[in-house]
């Protein structure tokens, strides 16, 4: 299969995930508004029911409040299976179309190339035993006490976070950490939710009472998935930006964005009085606006020893030569593949930047993962940039 047929694949894929994932999400933003609307207490000191009314293309709707036993269950009603569903396997098929790419989850930490079947276990292993861990640690605390069971939730993802940096690049982790968070919200409606459904309308049809633990874990997994898009979404977004998944401390950088975007949807739902969880996570995304900014790798390895032009080129003549010139030996991309060649020591000096970007801090280049190119062949050609390019 060519490169455009994939390319094609990808973008029919990535569009039908992200339909499958507004429709979810949208849905569930909407019943938490409608939640703080029959919420209000000051609508229900005046006697008001709160039942707000809508406009939409078939006419006007009234929405009641149907209050079912145990407490807070009515809206258990909908809960998007199929839409749920739908989002986490295009997103795995996603995942699994990337994968192959420089720079995705076939190639590692330091840009060697990891076997498919490796990738694959670690992956899968991940993805299940994240859920494993969340769900036995949430099912054994009980709900008032939820201090420790967040600390905890929060440490183990710092540490897989980290442990992820270590195996594969910044791009892959970021990936695979919006995937452990969207595996948690799935497992949580189809193993949680969905379950305590069925045992509602059956204890309904029955005439009995439901089983009130079930439906309780089912309630406060609800709330967790609430919890949960907010910092889904922004991971979602977060591996398309170098800067933020290619820092050297971006497993640290991306657990300030989940804490800040978990406290941003405390804000949205709380009001005022969850102002206190706007500020710290205000706060959160300043301290990671610092870290892009400020910590930077590069001045340590500028010092480390000049580099110079004859190295670089070398590295260069072995590792992209093949394609990046305008008589390429490899023809699988014409001449000057993207407009860039390597030819002239000009043209070298001239693309320094985009050289570090593509080879050293990204690792999209080159082209093929198996291309062999080294850790310390990437450091290299990064120090002769950060030392100025210069061609002595
Ligand atoms: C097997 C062929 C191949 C090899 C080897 C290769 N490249 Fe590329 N490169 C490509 C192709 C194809 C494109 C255009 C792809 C695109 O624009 O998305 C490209 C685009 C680029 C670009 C422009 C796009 C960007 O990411 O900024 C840069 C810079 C680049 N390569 C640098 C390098 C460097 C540095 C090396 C060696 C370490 C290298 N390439 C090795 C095929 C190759």
């Amino acid at each position: 299969m060519s490169w455009n047929t994939l390319d094609w694949l990808d973008l029919i894929l990535r569009w039908f995930h992200i339909m499958a994932g507004i429709s979810w999400i949208g849905g569930s933003l909407y019943l938490l508004w409608l939640d703080r609307i029959f919420a209000d207490p000051e609508r229900a000191a005046k006697g008001e029911h709160g039942e707000p009314w809508m406009i939409d293309q078939a006419g006007s709707l009234l929405v009641e409040k149907l209050q079912l036993e145990p407490d807070g269950l009515a809206k258990t009603h909908i809960w998007f299976k199929r839409e749920t569903l739908l989002t986490w396997v295009s997103g795995i098929l996603l995942l699994a179309l990337v994968a192959p790419l420089p720079g995705s989850l076939l190639t590692g930490a330091g840009g060697q190339p990891i076997n498919a079947v490796t990738s694959t276990v670690i992956v899968i292993a991940l993805l299940a035993l994240s859920w494993i861990c969340y769900d036995l640690l949430w099912r054994s605390s009980s709900s008032q006490q939820i201090a420790l069971p967040l600390t905890l939730s929060l440490a183990l993802f710092v540490a897989v976070a980290w442990g992820l940096t270590q195996i594969f690049t910044g791009r892959a982790v970021f990936m695979l950490l919006g995937a452990v968070l969207g595996t948690l919200m799935m497992g949580n409606v189809w193993f949680r939710i969905l379950p305590a459904l069925k045992e509602m309308k059956e204890a309904r049809a029955e005439n009995r009472a439901a089983d009130v633990a079930l439906c309780t874990l089912a309630r406060h997994r609800a709330t967790h998935n609430s919890y949960l898009i907010f910092p889904t979404v922004v991971l979602m977004l977060t591996n398309h930006y170098p800067v933020i998944y290619s820092h050297w401390l971006n497993w640290i950088i991306v657990s300030l964005l989940l804490a800040a975007f978990v406290g941003g949807r405390h804000m949205v739902v709380s009001g005022k009085a969850g102002l206190w969880a706007l500020y710290s996570a205000l706060v959160l995304v300043g301290i990671a606006v610092y870290l892009v900014a400020a910590v930077n790798p590069s001045q340590q390895t500028a010092d480390a020893g000049s580099v110079s032009f004859a190295t670089a080129r070398g590295i260069i003549a072995k590792h992209c030569l093949s394609c990046h010139s305008t008589v390429p030996a490899d023809r699988s991309y014409g001449p000057a593949p993207g407009k860039i060649s390597f030819d002239r020591p000009e043209d070298i000096k001239r693309h320094a930047k985009r050289i570090k970007a593509s080879a050293v801090t990204i690792k999209t280049m080159p082209i093929r993962p198996d291309s062999g190119m080294t850790k310390s062949e990437r450091e290299l050609l990064g120090r002769w940039v950060d030392q100025g390019a210069r061609l002595e």
